[in-house]
């Protein structure tokens, strides 16, 4: 796969951390070096190019990093690189230090980064990495599965303890606005109530059914509420319920716990994948694409159609609004999102249904 035009690439992790994105690094390090090229690690996200703080990595320098959560390269949300001058400052670095292509690890914001580095000059291949799993494009992202496994883990342990008093915890995780975390940890947990911003959520009918519930002998209830609401709405949830229903109900916001930890073998997999296909990408030559996981196959997307595809999915697009595009492409955005968001109808509608 090496183009002679390839002599060293840049990694980094911007945005949020997300466990396996130290995997995603061994992974593109280890990639580029079997294939002669040289690879720097750049410190702090886009902040190391804007301030020119690297180093070199060989094949040792990421070892035994891949059962780690965090990332070795350290992460950040940097400010002065969205200005036009912090833009010119990191393609200056690029090409100070003879770079010439990256491997972006991040969420949204750090594709738009790679596109705006890729406009520049410097060719740049995004990789998923963050809890969220709120990249459209891809069916998974990298930190996802650990961050789930996380919240299952911990809310087995308050279930245990609800049980024993026969009481109800609200328990508010991550995800910025969406709610696929919600929806799978509270299928994965057997929750009471799902409340995510994506559907609507029937409180009432939530507090009628717990109310059955304990005359049905139930003890213990958890309700998993998205972050998307804002801390005030969960914190009042667990009120109203305890008020409505009279089972004593505790509030537990997971936070930022759920953002650490060995990353699973699902996400240390995913990473050493996207890796690879990262790195093989931009030595064929390819830029301005984000790696994807579409049914079980590592792809490489256009950012531009990750990011309107994106939009398309979060409703904050019309399908009429869309430029650039053919209409086959647009009806078939149109037709994945259509997909997509039927699954996660089907999971949010299962788990209502089985939690009686
Ligand atoms: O995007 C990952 C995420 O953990 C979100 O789930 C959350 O809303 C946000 O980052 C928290 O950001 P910060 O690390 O700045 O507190």
């Amino acid at each position: 796969m090496a183009d002679k035009k390839f002599k060293r690439i840049g990694v980094l992790t911007s945005g949020g951390d997300a466990p396996g994105m130290n995997a995603a690094v061994r992974s593109v390090v280890r990639t580029a070096i079997q294939n002669g090229v040289e690879v720097m690690g750049i410190i702090g996200g886009y902040r190391g190019l804007v301030e020119n703080d690297m180093k070199l990595l060989d094949a040792r320098d990421v070892a035994n990093i891949i059962n780690h959560g965090g990332t070795m390269l350290f992460t950040d949300r940097c400010l002065e690189f969205k200005e036009e001058s912090g833009l010119q400052k990191a393609v200056a670095t690029c090409r100070e230090n003879k770079i010439d292509g990256l491997v972006c690890i991040g969420g949204d914001g750090t594709f738009r980064g790679a596109q705006d580095l890729t406009r520049r000059g410097i060719p740049c291949i995004g990789i998923p990495g963050t809890i969220d799993n709120d990249i459209s494009a891809t069916d998974y992202t990298i930190g996802y599965d650990t961050a789930m496994n996380t919240v299952v883990d911990l809310v087995d342990k308050l279930r245990d303890t609800c049980e024993s008093h026969a009481r109800c915890n609200v328990v508010e995780v991550m995800g910025r606005n969406a709610g696929y975390i919600a929806i799978n940890t509270g299928l994965a947990t057997g929750a009471v109530g799902i409340a995510i911003e994506e559907f609507p959520f029937d409180l009432d009918g939530t507090i009628e059914k717990m109310k059955e519930l304990k005359k049905a002998k139930k003890r213990n209830f958890i309700v998993i509420v998205s972050e998307a609401f804002g801390n005030e709405y969960s914190e009042n949830l667990a009120k109203r319920i305890e008020k409505e229903t009279e089972i004593e109900t505790k509030f537990a916001r997971l936070a930022h716990v759920q953002r650490g930890g060995r990353p699973t073998l699902r996400d240390r997999e995913l990473a050493s994948l996207m890796g690879y296909k990262a790195v093989e990408l931009l030595l064929d030559g390819k830029s301005n694409l984000v790696v994807c996981i579409r049914d079980e196959v590592i792809c490489g997307i256009d950012i531009e159609y990750a990011l309107t595809y994106d939009k398309l999915c979060k409703g904050k697009i019309k399908a009429e609004d869309i430029t650039g595009y053919s209409q086959e492409q647009v009806a078939k955005m149109v037709a994945d999102a259509k997909i997509r968001e039927d699954r996660m109808r089907t999971s949010y509608e299962i788990a209502s249904k089985i939690s009686i």
